[in-house]
């Protein structure tokens, strides 16, 4: 399956974006596709006014620069408006139900919610009571849109998104399920390199696998032979607790300069942000020649952009 020579339709036949286990591989096409449209548009001053008259509630649990300013600068941009609504700000901070939030989003006229910092039990919940898309900003187990990001930012670096391998180095957290899914759906291989006890999900993995090589590994020279993308992610997780015992187990995982030059002379580095430097990754790998973060996080604009102009009608 090579996305160059798909044809999109410009179509989802998806209400909600949840998690990329919900996508086959040509629906990641339709979304980076679109992504591709709206950055051609964004860079020549054009933005299709896809959300006029609409208005889009994110609702956040937790804080965030990219995801945060990229909605809402999209959401203007495309000529609708937003409503930043921090969850401790709600009442389902004082233990109203996601059901009668859902509901009453949906009375007050707003056209799709934004949720973030929610658990996977609960988006699925907000889901199931919501008569408007529901869209995932991150949850504890999966962050769609950043991989989508991260996958329309391989296309455009790379040309091509099969046959590439990608490693990621670190934690096995919801960037890293997301990856997994993300990649194998678009024949990518992937190989995680992790501690023991910090693997990504085992039913993600099998998941995976049914789709392309998912290598799982505590071997970092094995997991970055051969690739052309390395990948990782901060090694504690926003909604997790500050954990010193784990910094130190994943110390050994940082990206360093010895690491890149293991994988493919042309391999370039990921991070998904934000980065603290000297932890996950030396500062000399992520402000470095091969690093292309800021790509990555600028794209998130233009597949926020594409999500809502094909969710929201
Ligand atoms: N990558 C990401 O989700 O960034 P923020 O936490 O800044 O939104």
């Amino acid at each position: 399956m090579d996305i160059n020579k798909y044809i999109p339709k410009y179509k989802c036949s998806h209400t909600n974006l949840l998690r990329l286990a919900q996508l086959s591989g040509e629906e990641i096409f339709e979304f980076l596709y679109a992504a591709k449209a709206m950055k051609k548009k964004f860079r020549v001053g054009e933005n299709p006014p896809a959300l006029r008259g609409k208005t889009v509630a994110l609702l956040f649990g937790n804080v965030s620069t990219r995801t945060r300013i990229s909605f809402e600068m999209g959401i203007r941009q495309l000529g609708g408006d937003f409503l930043y609504l921090p969850k401790d700000e709600t009442q389902l901070s004082r233990g109203e139900s996601i059901k009668d939030t859902a509901a009453m989003l949906e009375r007050y006229g707003v056209s799709a919610v934004v949720l973030r910092g929610f658990s996977d039990a609960n988006v699925d919940e907000f889901a199931a009571h919501s008569n408007i898309p529901v869209i995932n900003g991150i949850s504890d187990g999966a962050h769609p849109l950043q991989v989508l990001s991260d996958l329309f930012t391989v296309w455009e670096v790379k040309g091509r998104l099969d046959n590439l391998k990608l490693a990621y180095i670190g934690d096995g957290n919801n960037v890293a399920n997301s990856l997994i899914l993300g990649c194998s759906k678009v024949n990518m291989d992937i190989s995680i390199a992790s501690p023991h006890g910090y693997s990504p999900d085992r039913s993600i993995v099998e998941r995976g696998m049914q789709f392309s090589n998912v290598d799982i590994t505590d071997n970092i020279a094995d997991a970055v032979r051969d690739a052309d993308i390395i990948y990782t992610d901060v090694f504690i997780s926003m909604n997790d607790k500050d954990d010193e015992q784990k910094k130190h187990i994943l110390s050994r995982y940082q990206v360093t300069g010895a690491v890149m030059a293991k994988a493919k002379p042309d391999a370039v580095f990921m991070h998904c942000m934000p980065v603290h430097r000297g932890e996950e990754v030396a500062e000399n790998v992520v402000d470095g020649p091969q690093s292309i973060v800021y790509d990555q996080a600028e794209n998130r604009l233009h597949i926020n952009k594409a999500a809502l102009a094909m969710l929201v009608h």
